[in-house]
């Protein structure tokens, strides 16, 4: 089985940029993931899960719209690979974003969502929804946004990995109308290949050129930020 990139299904779930992104910031979190409930929105193979569970946290769980990749990660948490936290609760549920877990609350939500700004594009053997985050890029994410307070126990935190192109101030904005802070922990560069800029919403990739997607000689680069979001009253150190 392969996807429109011609790549077996199974490589298609392979971590990102992005993903290493929020396993870098849970690094710098671990102290607070003992013991921790885990909610991992769009979790493909379920690799942010396993970085959780890894680093102590003993509720995992999994929410993906695609069969294929609710299977993988339900494989990879009960595989081999995750014998050291075998004891961990672990489920992996199919739908959208949180309507599988309406009405639970968890002590850390991760997102690494499809935000791309795009319109879908048919992606054989797999749903259209892997990167595509509509034309403004924000399709999904704003719903989450909205979602999470309700989400989160007291104290509980969040943790996003989001485009800088499509707007840091727009959601920071929307999470302190939720009652929400988002801060920026951290920002990386990822190469844009030639495939991914050809499909970019063209009002996005010229309003940002030079500010937050960056042309160096042939190639292109974009700023992605990691964003971390806890209620504004909230006392957490995390
Ligand atoms: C870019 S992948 C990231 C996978 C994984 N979290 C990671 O960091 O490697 C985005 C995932 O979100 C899923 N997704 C897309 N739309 C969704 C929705 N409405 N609700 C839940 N998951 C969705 C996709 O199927 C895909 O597995």
């Amino acid at each position: 089985m392969t996807n429109h990139d011609g790549l077996p299904v199974a490589a298609a779930f392979r971590p990102s940029a992005y993903t290493a992104a929020v396993l870098r910031q849970l690094l710098e979190r671990r102290v607070f993931l003992k013991d921790a409930s885990v909610l991992d929105i769009g979790c493909g193979c379920g690799i942010l899960l396993a970085g959780a569970g890894e680093m102590g946290a003993t509720s995992l769980c999994g929410v993906d719209i695609e069969p294929a990749a609710v299977n993988e990660a339900r494989r990879l948490l009960t595989g081999p690979g995750a014998a050291r936290f075998a004891g961990a609760h672990k489920e992996v549920l199919q739908g959208s974003l949180f309507e599988p877990v309406a009405g639970r609350t968890f002590d850390v939500i991760l997102a690494n969502l499809p935000h791309f700004p795009m319109d879908h594009v048919p992606i054989e053997e797999r749903l259209a929804t892997w990167s595509s985050g509509g034309d403004d890029g924000r399709r999904l994410l704003d719903p989450v946004i909205d979602g999470i307070g309700a989400h989160l126990v007291p104290g509980g935190w969040a943790l996003i990995a989001h485009n800088a192109f499509i707007g840091l101030d727009a959601t920071r904005e929307r999470a302190a109308a939720q009652g929400l802070e988002a801060r920026v922990v951290d920002t990386i560069l990822v190469p844009l290949e030639p495939r991914k800029l050809a499909w970019m919403t063209a009002e996005v990739l010229e309003r940002e050129i030079g500010r937050t997607i960056h042309r160096f000689a042939d190639h292109v680069f974009a700023e992605v930020a990691v964003l971390h979001l806890r209620h504004l009253a909230s006392g957490t150190a995390a």
